[in-house]
Order: C-alpha cells, then structure tokens, then sequence
C-alpha cells in the first residue's frame, strides 16, 4: 500500500528539519558566542565551565559529543566554541570521509589546538573509527604501510586537537568510540519562547518588521527547531511584503504558515499524513514504522529523525515496543470522533 502526495510533500519541504539549499543563507543567523546563542541553558552552562577550565590550564578541550535531533544548532553550536577557545575548526562528516587516508589527511592536517568537527559520525565507517581511538587518546596515529610479512608502520604525532562529533542517533556509535568523548551534550527542542527570541534576533537582521505577537506565531509553529524558525520567517516576510505593508503580525503570520500548510500547532502536510495514515489503516496503531513509512512512501530514517520527535514530544504519538500508536489528541487535532475503541496505548 502506498499513496503518492507529491503536492503535500512540496509544502512540507518548508517545516523539514532536515537541511535545504535555501537554508545555505542561514550563515548570517548564526549566533558567534554562547551569549548570543539562545537556548540549551544545561549545555552551555556546562560548556561555559569546561572551556573556562581548558582556557585557564592553557590545554585544548576535551572531546565533545552533541546528539539530538536535526536543526538544533549542533554545527552552530560547534563553532560557537571554535569562537569561544579562538581556534580554528574545520568541518566534515562520516559519510564524506570514504576512505582512511581522508580521515589521516584531516587529522594531520590539524593544528595545536584545533577542532575537527565531524556531523553525522555514527556515519563514519566502523573500520575506520580505529584510527580514531589513538587519535583521541593519546594525539598520535600509526599508519601501516605495505601488506603482509614486509608491511611497516609509522607512528605519528599529532597536536592535541578536540573532535565535536554530532549525531541525531547517539545510540548507533559504537561504545569505544563513544567512551572517548569526554563531554556528552544532549540538545532539546527549543520552547516557543526560545524560538521567539531567535525569530526576533534573526529579523533585526535581516531588517523585517516584526511585531512580538507575529514572532510568537512563527516560534510556536516551528516544531521547536530554530532552523525551521528562521526558513518560516523568510517566507512569512515575502508573504508580508507582497500581501500586507510588511510587517509581520500576527494575522500575516497566521496567513502566510495557513498557506504553507503549517497548521496551528506547527503540524504540516507530512505530520497530518502519519498520523491519519495510522487511524484510517492500522486503527490508531500500534504499527511498525517501516509499514508506516511504506504506506506514507517516506523514508523511515527521516520519518524517524526528523519529524517523530516533535510528535512525540508534543503527545501527538506514542511509541511502544509492538509500534507507534496515536494519542487522543490526534483524534481531536485532525478533527475526528474518538470512540475510545481504538487500540490506544499511553
Ligand atoms: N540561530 C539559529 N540558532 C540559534 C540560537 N540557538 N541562538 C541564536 N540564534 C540562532
């Protein structure tokens, strides 16, 4: 069973977490420094103590591990702290690296003091996290060179550099790799109020009228994901400008997200279709989630990342070990009759 949404699909590209080449443009957005990053108070409160702590021993900073869902500010947040220790950090992810001399290259390449951040690592090949572990621990690699009886190695120092590993799947890293990150910092999904705050720095500047009301509109409906947030306010600022005077109210806001198929509590066109696909075939659920994501003709990796937790969270579904099962308030929000006989599960 699968049903093609081609139109849906298009609006729900606007509320994804996932990266889009528009979003290319977030740069400018970026906060530099932990008082200009909004939100995640635990982990810049613990960030705040551990890079005093390194910059006062004159030494690099421990390894640090950010995991979370996408669109939290994982590589923002990773060079808010090259800013903050005035380091350089360059940037790569486990998929790119494809074979081991990219990731000697990059480790080589690094100098006193750097970051190496590496974006989805529980991609990075298990084989190649081997050269990894020397490389946290004790700043050297040994590289073997030739095969068999004549094979040698090569020990190579390093400089003591700190690897910002992110994931939105911590579970998937093995357990040595995991060991050797030193700072383990999980990212939440942001409040409403947080996201205003954001929505309203990023419109000072990009100078788009904003009054607090219409800031508050976009916050509440960006499924708690600053990237989503400032994509929402670019085009509710074209929206303003075309069919209002400009300024963003709460009305234009209202307008505009109706437009795009964001609904009232942040749902799009995708988020609806999971949850009535589980009531009209699985009735209520629970359903296994590669059958959801074949009935839905979605990938179950990114149903799973990037648009479940904001259901889960917000109590739209639940997951059991048997399945995702939706809740009352599914029912209720996409208008229909909850009888009570459904297979519900809290
Ligand atoms: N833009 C994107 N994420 C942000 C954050 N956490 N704080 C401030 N501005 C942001």
């Amino acid at each position: 069973m699968s049903i093609s949404f081609s139109e849906d699909q298009e609006h729900a590209q606007i509320t994804t977490a996932a990266v889009l080449p528009e979003d290319n443009s977030e740069g400018s957005l970026r906060p530099r420094t932990l008082q200009e990053y909004i939100g995640q108070e635990k982990a810049k409160d613990n960030l705040k103590i551990f890079i005093n702590a390194a910059k006062m021993r004159n030494e690099s900073l421990d390894h640090v591990l950010l995991h979370g869902p996408p669109g939290l500010g994982k590589t923002t947040l990773a060079a808010v702290i090259a800013h903050e220790m005035n380091v350089n950090m360059r940037i790569t992810s486990g998929p790119a690296i494809e074979k081991p001399g990219d990731l000697v290259a990059l480790l080589t390449n690094l100098s006193e003091g750097d970051i190496l951040f590496v974006d989805e690592i529980h991609r990075l090949n298990r084989a190649y996290e081997e050269i990894l572990y020397p490389a946290m621990e004790d700043f050297a690699i040994d590289i073997i060179l030739g095969k068999g009886p004549s094979a040698n190695s090569i020990h190579l120092d390093l400089p003591r550099f700190t690897l910002i590993g992110a994931t939105t799947r911590s579970g998937q890293l093995t357990a040595p790799l995991r060991d050797r990150f030193g700072v383990t910092l999980r990212l939440e999904l942001y409040t409403p109020e947080e996201l205003q705050r954001i929505v309203e720095r990023s419109a000072q500047i990009l100078h788009v009228g904003i009054v607090p009301e219409g800031s508050y509109e976009i916050a509440s409906r960006s499924r708690g994901t600053p990237r989503v947030a400032n994509r929402l306010l670019r085009r509710v600022r074209d929206y303003a400008q075309v069919r209002a005077d400009g300024i963003i109210t709460k009305e234009v806001a209202d307008a505009a997200l109706l437009s795009m198929e964001v609904d009232r509590c942040g749902l799009d066109a995708i988020d609806r279709r999971m949850l009535q696909s589980i009531i009209d075939f699985y009735g209520g659920g629970p359903v296994g989630l590669d059958t959801l994501a074949a009935t839905i003709n979605e990938d179950a990796v990114t149903l799973e990342d990037v648009y479940e937790p904001y259901l889960l969270q917000n109590g739209f579904l639940t997951r059991t070990p048997r399945g995702r099962c939706v809740t009352r308030k599914s029912y209720e929000h996409l208008g229909l009759l909850f009888t009570g006989q459904e297979q519900l599960e809290f």
